[in-house]
Order: structure tokens, then sequence, then C-alpha cells
């Protein structure tokens, strides 16, 4: 017989309400709101990235997210002394750390976990010791699943940008092999495989389906797609792809 597939989580990555908020300087709309409405509509975790520049969520942000509802966090993080004080002042659920480059419009690469592993290996340390799940934002490599084995990261979450922005047809499908066959390796070594970036209605589904998937974290399509219809029917519809697709 074959076994159930395990749902798949949806993390909601909320930084686009807070750009939002960010370009009058009030408090709307509020962050922790949307973590609120979240939480009651079918996501089952909340993301958000606290950017060197603040350019979306902000510190005091961060303990009223966490008040706000009883979801775990998902703090995405750059490798930083600052970052981690931060993780460790506020002991997230989970800490994704991720590459962070001051002048890009969002994170638009994987992390070189490989490359960087003595700058990576006492911040994934320190956060596991703190009790907090740390993930790697990685590329969907070979090398990199070997350098997140080597750092003792329990999650990568594989980048999808490029699945995203391929072209259709064929280079769709040589990257969408490239996060399943990556996903099988990262299980296969005891690495829980998390995906995300630039996931949409129109192209979750494939991904949705890679069966050692276990999160997928969304974030921009959502709070866009909120503008027309709401959070609550973005995420739903959101949830109810992943649920057709697995
Ligand atoms: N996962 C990580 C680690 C991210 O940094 C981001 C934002 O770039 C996302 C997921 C969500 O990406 P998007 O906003 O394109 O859905």
């Amino acid at each position: 017989m074959q076994q159930p597939r395990s749902r798949l989580r949806l993390g909601v990555n909320i930084d686009h309400v807070a750009t939002i908020r960010n370009a009058r300087g009030g408090p709307h709309p509020d962050p922790a709101r949307a973590a609120e409405i979240v939480a009651r509509c079918g996501g089952d975790g909340i993301t958000v990235h606290l950017r060197e520049d603040r350019r979306h969520i902000r510190d005091e942000d961060l303990a009223r997210i966490q008040s706000a509802t009883g979801l775990p966090i998902n703090l995405e993080m750059a490798a930083t002394d600052e970052m981690l004080e931060i993780a460790l002042r506020h002991r997230p659920h989970a800490a994704c750390i991720v590459p962070e480059r001051r002048e890009e419009r969002t994170t638009e690469g994987g992390l070189d976990a490989a490359g960087l592993h003595n700058q990576l290996a006492p911040i994934v340390a320190r956060l596991g010791e703190a009790g907090i799940r740390v993930s790697l934002f990685i590329a969907p490599d070979p090398r990199q699943i070997e350098a997140a084995m080597q750092l003792g990261a329990p999650v990568v979450e594989f980048h999808t940008g490029e699945y995203a922005h391929a072209e259709a047809g064929e280079a769709v499908a040589v990257e969408l092999k490239r996060i399943a066959d990556m996903a099988a390796l990262a299980a296969k070594n005891g690495i829980e495989p998390h995906a995300g970036h630039g996931l949409t209605y129109d192209n979750v589904q494939p991904i949705a389906a890679i069966p050692q998937l276990a999160e997928l974290n969304i974030g921009h399509y959502l709070i866009g797609e909120a503008i027309f219809c709401g959070l609550e029917a973005s995420v739903r519809r959101m949830r109810d792809l992943m649920d057709a697709a697995r």
C-alpha cells in the first residue's frame, strides 16, 4: 500500500505588509494583524526577514508578531553577529540563514554554504544550541547540500527563483528536476528540505508535488494577491492548490 504523503506546510512571508506600511511611516497595515489572519486561515507558520536596512519588518515587529500568533516563526537572517544576537534574544522556532546584499531588491540567489563554512559554523552551532531550528537558503546543488551536512544544519530551503523565472517548457522541467533530485538527496541524508521564492498560484503545484518537501515559504505573490481578494482568500487558495498537488 502506498504511504500517505505528509502535509506540506505553508509558511507565509509577511514582509511586504511591512513594506507597504513603511511607505507612509505610520502603523498601517500592521504585519502583526497579517500574522493573526494567516493563523486563522490555514497558514502553518510566519516567515519574516529582518534585513540589515530594516526595509520591511523592524526589530519591534518581531516581538509583536510573536505575541500576535501561536504559529511558529521562521526568522530569515543574514549570517552576522547583529542578527545572531537578535535571534538568540527572540528565540524564534526557526532561523533561515540567507545571503544578503544591501543593493538587491530581494534575496536573489542561494547562500554559498560551501564557501562560507567558517563564517557559518559558529552561527549554526549557537542557534542550534539555543533550540532554534536552523535552515540554510541554498541553491538546489549537491555541493551546497554537502556543505549543509558538514555544518550540521537540520533543514535546507531551496531557492526556487531559477524555476520560477525559467521560460516555459524545457527550462522549467530542468529546474524542476534539479529541485526534485536535490530534495531527495537532502532527505536521504537526514536533512529536511523546504523551498521558496517566486512561487505563485500558477507555478506552485509541480513544486508542491515533490514528496520530500516539508514546507514552502511564500510571500510576495500572496501579499500582492491579497490586494485584490484579501489575505485570507489568497492564503486559502494557495493552501488548496498545494493540497491538490500532494
Ligand atoms: N524563502 C526565503 C528564504 C526568502 O528569502 C524569501 C523572500 O525572498 C521567500 C522564501 C519568499 O519569496 P517570495 O516573496 O518570492 O515568495
